[in-house]
């Protein structure tokens, strides 16, 4: 958890610009619309961090909380909620039953999975919603190479996922009506590999793996040079499930 709140803490003040997805307007309505959420929900944005999909909650729904363990990511999410908790997303200190939609976009890789995934379908009310959302790599053939890019790009990172891992967990979890949406996102390397927390060194092998990589993984993730830049065409897992 250290390790991630302090990555973040160097993020912070670039976040929102830090790649597409974060700021990808159809991705945040899709995950609104597939949430449910009414006039009357009471809703947990989790890993909030600058409160960009909490802020698509907000005035639109009974309560928003965001809950996330780094001050200076939330520092950037000031009217973006009704209310602010600090902790880890694996012991949350809501009561049981307490949620009517649970969403979490590109949190968990940080997390223990296995406590957190327990932790949502413990605090959602019964019939409630999870939408979960995560970058994932297709499948075998560019897992390899997709997962040391992820490392290289955050070391804090504590799970590295395929398409089925967190429909599985919720699944062993007990949820029901799991459902998975695929969401491709053309991701600028440039744009991204400038998030403030990764030096120099680690950059350089970052275009190298790109540069270097085989005919297969530039097909799966349809990898464009373009002039200085590396456009690699990511693949977000959205998952929506029922308690
Ligand atoms: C990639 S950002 C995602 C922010 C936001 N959900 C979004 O989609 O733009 C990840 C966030 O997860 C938070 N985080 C990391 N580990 C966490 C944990 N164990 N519990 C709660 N939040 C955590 C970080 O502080 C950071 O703000």
């Amino acid at each position: 958890m250290k390790k991630a709140e302090a990555h973040f803490r160097k993020r912070a003040h670039k976040y929102n610009r830090s790649s597409n997805w974060v700021s990808d307007e159809k991705l945040i309505a899709r995950i609104f619309e597939l949430s449910g959420a009414g006039k009357d929900s009471i809703v947990l944005d989790i890993a909030t961090g600058t409160g960009l999909i909490a802020k698509e909650f907000y005035g639109r729904v009974g309560k928003v909380t965001g809950l996330d363990i780094c001050r200076d990511m939330v520092e950037h999410a000031k009217g973006c909620m009704d209310e602010i908790v600090f902790s880890p997303v694996e012991q949350m200190p809501f009561a049981d039953d307490t949620f009517d939609v649970c969403v979490c976009r590109q949190g968990l890789q940080f997390a223990e999975l296995g406590p957190a995934i327990s932790e949502i379908h413990r605090v959602l009310k019964p019939g409630g919603t999870a939408v979960l959302c995560h970058l994932t790599a297709y499948g075998e053939e560019d897992r390899e190479l997709t997962f040391r890019i992820q490392e290289l790009r955050n070391p804090a990172r504590k799970n590295y996922l395929m398409p089925d891992d967190i429909p599985a967990a919720l699944r062993r979890q007990g949820f029901r009506d799991v459902q998975d949406i695929r969401y491709v996102t053309d991701e600028s390397v440039g744009k991204w590999i400038d998030n403030g927390a990764i030096e120099e060194e680690r950059m350089q092998k970052i275009r190298e793996i790109y540069r270097s990589s085989g005919r297969r993984f530039r097909e799966i993730h349809n990898v464009r040079f373009e002039g200085d830049d590396i456009i690699d065409a990511m693949l977000l897992v959205i998952v929506k499930a029922r308690k």
